[in-house]
């Protein structure tokens, strides 16, 4: 595991991103559930038996008669240990049948309810209604999210309700959610900003569960809450770049080198596909610089390079073929959150001025605000791979919502494997998390624009 602790303050932005998600990823499979279930697997707390389960080296050995199995997409499935033996550019040949498909993209995405756009709007006070739980009160809190829990003295961020310009939300109702999911299951997809709204909607949910028939499951990669009485399940599936990766275990993975197969979507569609509504996301683990593919008949380990953006688009393609060939609308629903906007440089919104989103207690009031960690070109892309699938998709289009909280992150107030240290809780320009979302908060929200669509 990389050493963060020791690094010198005054990291880079990009240094920073990564340690977020170096220990939030790493800390994943310690997601405190607490209560109920505590038997997780040794050690998994401070990280130090990572690496004793890879055997290096070892998925690079297959079998002659698994390698000409045509049907088989993936003849040596990524891990850890994968290597690329040497690295050529991408050279875009494979995205041909991209470009073939887009020319049918004549169906829109559905991201309305009855012709009332709700993401366009503003967040009102609301201390009568909100929060809708108490941090306290939720058995499936991660300490990476309660941050009143670990310090954090203004609980302003608990009382914004959003309003669309043109239409109410329909309340929340608990037991209405769980009626629309009697007898389903509810699935999250992608990574730590969606497990954020995976614990925000068990957080919602759980109250109206007597205890006994609840439970939940601990799995490094799919997290399974169960609700007897309703004989539904509401689970979080590990699958941060989407397609297959070394980074698809939600414990021991590598960062520094992302190696991806973008034509394999089959190691997660598996686990996904006896799911009746899937919330999908995918985006920052694509802001770190480029990525190398690996195509699943690419023998030699010969992989390509190449920027975000693009493994991005390649990755959402194989992800979309695989909607559009195995999505009823009438059977499965399936749902797309855009990004999650950062708040990781206080000039963008307030000009002339230092700092992250440390201190910060008000959404922003300027309605065009739009800040960099928000990249247009991949919410292009994104409009245009979903825009072929039509109404087998609908979007979360929760962006430009989320830019204005500014005042919703757990900066310094949330525990990694152990509670920030005193000095670096004073140093909170290079400690802040400003990336995930404390709870109750914003991604509560999230779930409730989920609710309206089903
Ligand atoms: C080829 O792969 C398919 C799909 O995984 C499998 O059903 C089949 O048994 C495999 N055939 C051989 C010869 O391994
Ligand atoms: C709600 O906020 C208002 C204004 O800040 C305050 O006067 C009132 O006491 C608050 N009510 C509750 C229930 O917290
Ligand atoms: C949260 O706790 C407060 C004080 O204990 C209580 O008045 C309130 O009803 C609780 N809210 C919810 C949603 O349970
Ligand atoms: C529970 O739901 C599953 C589908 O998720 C269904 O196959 C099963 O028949 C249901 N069981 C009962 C007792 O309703
Ligand atoms: C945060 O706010 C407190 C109180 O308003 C102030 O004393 C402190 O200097 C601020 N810290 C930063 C890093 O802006
Ligand atoms: C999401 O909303 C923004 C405006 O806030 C819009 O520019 C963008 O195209 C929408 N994205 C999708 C995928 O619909």
């Amino acid at each position: 595991m990389q050493r963060w602790q020791k690094k010198k303050t005054h990291f880079p932005l990009i240094a920073l991103i990564f340690f977020v998600f170096i220990a939030f990823s790493i800390l994943y499979s310690e997601s405190k559930i607490q209560g109920i279930h505590r038997e997780q697997s040794h050690g998994d707390d401070n990280g130090d038996h990572l690496g004793s389960a890879v055997e290096e080296g070892s998925s690079l050995n297959f079998t002659p008669a698994q390698n000409l199995n045509l049907s088989k997409k993936s003849p040596v499935s990524i891990d850890k240990s994968t290597t690329c033996v040497s690295t050529v550019r991408y050279n875009g040949r494979r995205a041909v049948s991209a470009v073939h498909r887009v020319k049918s993209s004549v169906r829109r995405a559905a991201s309305e309810v009855e012709g009332c756009n709700l993401f366009s709007g503003k967040w009102v006070f609301d201390n009568i209604s909100y929060p809708l739980y108490n941090e306290s009160d939720c058995p499936y809190m991660s300490d990476q999210l309660a941050c009143h829990k670990h310090g954090r003295p203004d609980l302003g961020y608990h009382f914004w309700r959003w309003q669309p310009h043109n239409c109410n939300l329909k309340r929340w109702n608990t037991v209405g959610m769980w009626e629309k999911l009697r007898g389903k299951r509810l699935m999250f997809v992608g990574d730590s900003l969606n497990r954020g709204q995976w614990i925000s909607m068990l957080c919602l949910l759980q109250s109206a569960i007597p205890a006994d028939k609840q439970s939940i499951t601990p799995n490094s990669e799919l997290t399974i809450f169960r609700a007897e009485n309703y004989n539904a399940t509401v689970e979080f599936l590990w699958a941060p770049l989407l397609v297959e990766s070394n980074s698809d275990d939600p414990v021991d993975h590598r960062l520094n080198e992302r190696i991806l197969r973008p034509d394999s979507i089959l190691r997660h569609s598996s686990k996904w596909e006896h799911a009746d509504i899937l919330v999908f996301n995918t985006y920052l683990w694509w802001r770190q610089g480029s990525v190398k593919l690996l195509w699943s008949n690419e023998e030699n380990s010969v992989c390509e390079e190449v920027d975000g953006l693009g493994g991005m688009e390649l990755a959402m393609e194989a992800w979309a073929d695989w909607v559009d060939a195995h999505v009823d609308p009438m059977k499965k629903k399936i749902f797309f959150v855009t990004m999650s906007p950062t708040h990781l440089t206080k000039e963008e919104w307030e000009p002339g001025s230092e700092g992250n989103c440390y201190n910060e207690t008000q959404p922003i009031s300027d309605k065009k605000y739009w800040g960099s960690g928000s990249d247009l070109p991949t919410m292009r892309m994104v409009e245009k791979v979903l825009s072929r699938l039509g109404s087998k998709v609908s979007v979360l289009n929760i962006t430009q919502l989320s830019e204005y909280r500014k005042d919703g992150h757990p900066t310094i107030y949330r525990k990694f494997w152990e509670p920030l240290e005193p000095e670096k809780q004073a140093n909170p320009s290079s400690y802040s998390d400003c990336i995930h979302w404390c709870l109750p908060g914003v991604p509560d929200v999230w779930n409730e624009l989920l609710f309206q669509f089903l």
